[in-house]
């Protein structure tokens, strides 16, 4: 509201009213309003089809329509909409349901003036957008409870199961090979659940912005080196050949190493994860322009065309399945492209059925490399 002029639907019909809210707005600065002034409710929901406002001002006696029926109806028209109700002296009780209905405040009649009425679009034009980002966020999370209890169901289930028949006497005098068999279900299930549990923690702190970078000079070339030598064993149990090139010095950047580590984690096991044994999987660095890119390469499976775009989103995993019963959450890439846009960098895959996947993420380079290994930029 601030910058650039707000957009205002003045639905009044009193003419006196209408004038003296056009002055009060004129004392304030005209020129930072746009206001479309009608006098019925049908012509205001008209209005709201063919144009885009910021706030809505709404009295409540109108020609065809009464009380609380008015706000129902706007809002139901403008649900995304910030509403101030404009009532009469005596209907301040009404006014409070009207606020309990949808409209985001009210003003008095014969108790506005500029500053007031500049005060209650403000507020109302702030607390819609905040409701509106609550709502999202809380569907988010009914989403996400709704896909990680469905998840968290079959693993809890084969605990279960296991360790009940593991109590049982036949299972008490099982052979000691067997019983570990059990006790190894367990562990993996269990493994799974701790991971999938942390990987929420991980989406709820992330969309509720507390994600904080630690941010330092981080010397990606040692990352990646290190990051293939954890998944060297993971691949070579596959038959899978896991690489690493790059020409030259690569800049340091400025970054969460860590928070770095778990994306490139997620890529590589992916290609990992989603390949039959003897494929070949590159990962290369590069500079272009300001930004350093990562890429990871498969020979895998691929990802179907009209996939590709579910792949960022919480549990959106797609038709691929790993290739050797490995477990996923699909939680992985949301992750990680959280994690990189908070470095103000990209993510993005190129992938076709039969022709493997490259996942590529770009950050900005914050310094320059150093050869004595210190960061020559900002720091
Ligand atoms: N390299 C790849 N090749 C083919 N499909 C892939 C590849 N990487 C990801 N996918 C597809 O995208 C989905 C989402 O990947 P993501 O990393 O988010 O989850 P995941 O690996 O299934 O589970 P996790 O949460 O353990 O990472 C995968 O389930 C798979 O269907
Ligand atoms: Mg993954």
């Amino acid at each position: 509201m601030e910058q650039g002029c707000t957009r205002i639907l003045l639905v009044e019909d009193n003419p006196g009213d209408a004038r003296l809210l056009q002055a009060f707005l004129a004392e304030v600065g005209a020129s930072r309003f746009e206001l479309t002034h009608v006098e019925t409710l049908g012509d205001g929901l008209k209005r709201l089809v063919e144009q885009q406002f910021d706030v809505i001002l709404l009295d409540l006696s109108l020609p065809d329509s009464h009380g609380l029926d008015t706000v129902a109806r706007m809002h139901q028209a403008a649900s995304d909409k910030p509403i101030v109700v404009l009532t009469g002296l005596n209907d301040e009780v009404v006014a409070l349901e009207a606020v309990r209905k949808g409209a985001q405040d009210y003003l008095v009649k014969g108790q506005i003036d500029s500053t007031l009425l500049l005060r209650a679009m403000r507020y109302a034009i702030e607390r819609k957008r905040i409701n509106i980002e609550l709502e999202k966020l809380n569907e988010l999370k009914n989403q996400l409870l709704g896909m990680a209890a469905h998840d968290l169901r079959n693993p809890l289930a084969v605990v279960k199961t296991c360790s009940d028949f593991l109590l049982e006497p036949v299972g008490q005098n099982l052979p000691a090979e067997k019983k570990t068999d059990f006790m190894r279900r367990i562990k993996r299930n269990a493994d799974f659940m701790l991971k999938l549990i942390d990987d929420l923690l991980d989406v709820s702190r992330i969309e509720s912005g507390k994600l904080v970078l630690d941010l330092k000079p981080v010397d990606i070339t040692a990352l990646i080196k290190r990051n293939i030598e954890m998944n060297g064993m993971l691949a070579r149990g596959k038959e899978i050949e896991l690489s690493f090139r790059h020409n030259g010095p690569v800049p340091r950047v400025q970054a969460d190493g860590a928070r770095l580590e778990q994306v490139l984690n997620n890529l590589i096991s992916n290609a990992i994860k989603f390949s039959e044994s003897g494929t070949s999987i590159d990962v290369g660095v590069r500079t272009e322009n300001s930004n350093l890119v990562i890429s990871v390469r498969d020979q895998g499976q691929g990802i179907p065309a009209d996939e590709l775009d579910k792949l960022f989103k919480p549990f959106a995993r797609t038709s691929v399945r790993s290739t050797a019963g490995e477990r996923s959450t699909g939680l992985g890439l949301a992750i990680s492209r959280k994690i990189v846009q908070a470095h103000q960098g990209r993510i993005w895959a190129e992938s076709g059925v039969s022709k493997g996947s490259t996942f590529h993420f770009a950050i900005p380079v914050a310094c320059g490399p150093d050869p004595r290994g210190n960061c020559t930029g900002r720091d």
